[in-house]
């Protein structure tokens, strides 16, 4: 593998929080300041990360749950991830092993043991957007998206904002954004965090 020439941000926050949006807007803006962009989505396409999108409505053991993801991001890393920082791109990733942390984390696997074995396969992002609003806003944001996917209560989606804002606490390259205001006021935040890294990215 050749050495990593580009940059990589993670997209974070629990379900509606506009990840997707804003991943899109940042690839945009990125091109047209002559950056390469790519945006790479998790759950991705590997036959593990179908598994896990055809399992949504059901129950699954929490370690099985966390070994699909994991064995997921593994392709993710080899086939999309580490390619494109090779060729210099700025990768958004559109959630990525902080989800892992907080998600499975919220059904008791401890989040340290999640990261030491994400940051065994995966590399660390450069930096890590999270978006962060509540979970009832976000659900009300997401009603019209149809069934609801098991991640999707508001119990549940309670403990993993609350996990993100302890992995925040103790993680500086975590950036916390208030992602209960307008598309375009979190972009415009976004766009300052990311001028920023690029900037001492080039130094
Ligand atoms: P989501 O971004 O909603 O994907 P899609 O739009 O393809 O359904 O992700 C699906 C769910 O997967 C989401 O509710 C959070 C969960 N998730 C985890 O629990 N752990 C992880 O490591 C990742 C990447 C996602």
């Amino acid at each position: 593998m050749c050495e990593k020439k580009g940059v990589l941000v993670a997209i974070e926050g629990i379900d509606g929080t506009g990840k997707t949006t804003l991943a899109e807007k940042l690839k945009s803006w990125l091109e047209s300041r002559g950056f390469k962009a790519a945006i790479v989505k998790e759950p991705g396409n590997s036959i593990w990360g179908r598994k896990i999108r055809e399992s949504y409505s059901e129950n699954m053991d929490a370690m099985e749950e966390l070994e699909l993801f994991l064995k997921d991001r593994a392709v993710d890393v080899k086939e999309n991830i580490l390619p494109k920082l090779c060729e210099g791109y700025v990768v958004l990733m559109d959630r990525y092993y902080y989800s892992n942390m907080a998600y499975q984390g919220a059904r008791g696997i401890d989040m340290h043991e999640i990261r030491g074995i994400n940051e065994n396969i995966a590399p660390e992002p450069d930096m890590v957007i999270l978006l962060d609003c509540d979970p009832e806003l976000c659900l009300r944001r997401i009603e019209n998206r149809g069934k609801r996917n098991r991640f999707e209560s508001l119990k549940y989606l309670k403990k993993v904002r609350q996990n993100f804002l302890d992995i925040a606490r103790e993680d500086e390259k975590v950036k916390v954004v208030d992602a209960s205001r307008s598309e375009e006021e979190v972009f415009e935040e976004a766009k300052k965090l990311l001028n920023h890294l690029l900037r001492k990215s080039k130094e």
